[in-house]
């Protein structure tokens, strides 16, 4: 457990939606629990060994308590179902101090929230936060279908539900979000944040950026990406600047794979190019970036990269490690 870790206790599991739990974590000795500011996620380590990221969804001035909300998805790696399966009211978890890569701008004037699915949980918490600060805000929340739909209740009582707008996909064709309206014009001050599965944040990103919105004022988290071996890898080599070796990555090993089995640990959290972890600089060569961390325009700087799941276009990286 490195420094950062703390172990919190399981205080409720509860059924927030079909294929939905939420779990109320505590802290075992009864102190408060390090702050957090929305949009924050935790590391939760799991049974197996495997780290997964979730969104914290209660209201950041609770330090009593975090609130994450978990899918069991049907085609995880094995994490959801894990915290569905076997994680249970009493149980203790190791977690890591809440971190943030999805913080709200503070200079916005007006915030687009738009979740998918479980994607909800740090739009919750965001407009939470911007109901309380006064801000000016709309929201946007598309499900599969309202038995789908967590916190449905909470965010109907909440004091800012005139702003909330539920997009049904089997509801009514006039319900359904109009991204290309919605999105068409973006202002000076607008920020637009999106959270929820990969083609949802891509139509999204997509629209957003065809219409001409600045990336200054795109904020977006991915919670899972898929980072299987393509068609067509190539072994490529990847050389450290301290130490000059050079280490070979096969087609089917990610860079820090290869790393970890010449001896040389490169911190990962996620290990699916999401959260930004174990982001490297490159001195040469590029690298076939294939993460949700960076934006355009840090991929085409071609200066650092995500380890845990880019590759190399060229036979050589040359890493500042
Ligand atoms: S470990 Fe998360 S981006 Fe690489």
């Amino acid at each position: 457990m490195n420094t950062s870790s703390l172990t919190v206790r399981v205080a409720r599991k509860t059924v927030e939606a079909e294929d939905i739990c939420s779990f109320e974590l505590v802290s075992v000795d009864g102190k408060p629990l390090p702050a957090f500011a929305a949009g924050s996620h935790i590391d939760v380590q799991l049974p197996g060994g495997i780290t997964r990221q979730y969104s914290l969804c209660n209201d950041p001035v609770e330090s009593h308590r975090y609130l994450i909300g978990v899918l069991r998805d049907a085609a995880s790696r094995g994490g959801s179902r894990a915290m569905h399966e076997h994680v249970d009211v009493g149980d203790t978890l190791v977690i890591s101090a809440p971190k943030n890569h999805f913080a709200l701008a503070h200079e916005a004037r007006r915030s687009v929230l738009l979740a998918g699915g479980i994607g909800i949980t740090p739009i919750l918490c965001m407009a939470e936060r911007l109901a309380i600060s006064g801000a000016d805000f709309e929201m946007h929340y598309c499900t599969r279908s309202r038995a789908r739909t967590a916190f449905h209740d909470r965010i109907r009582a909440a004091p800012f539900s005139a702003r909330v707008a539920f997009h049904f996909d089997d509801g009514a064709f006039e319900k359904k979000l109009d991204l290309a309206t919605l999105l068409a014009k973006p202002a000076a001050g607008t920020h637009l944040y999106v959270c929820g599965p990969k083609g949802f944040m891509d139509s999204v990103l997509g629209t957003a950026r065809a219409n001409g919105w600045p990336e200054a004022q795109l904020h977006w988290e991915f919670f899972t990406a898929d980072v299987a071996p393509q068609p067509g890898d190539a072994a490529f080599d990847v050389k450290l600047t301290s130490s000059g070796r050079i280490v070979r990555v096969a087609p089917d090993q990610t860079v820090v794979h290869a790393l970890s089995a010449a001896g040389i640990e490169v911190q990962t959290s996620c290990e699916q190019g999401i959260c930004g972890t174990c982001l490297t600089r490159v001195l040469e060569g590029q690298p076939d970036h294939r993460d949700m961390y960076l934006t355009p325009e840090e991929h085409a700087a071609n200066d650092q990269f995500t380890p845990c799941c880019s590759r190399a276009k060229t036979a050589l990286l040359v890493l500042d490690l």
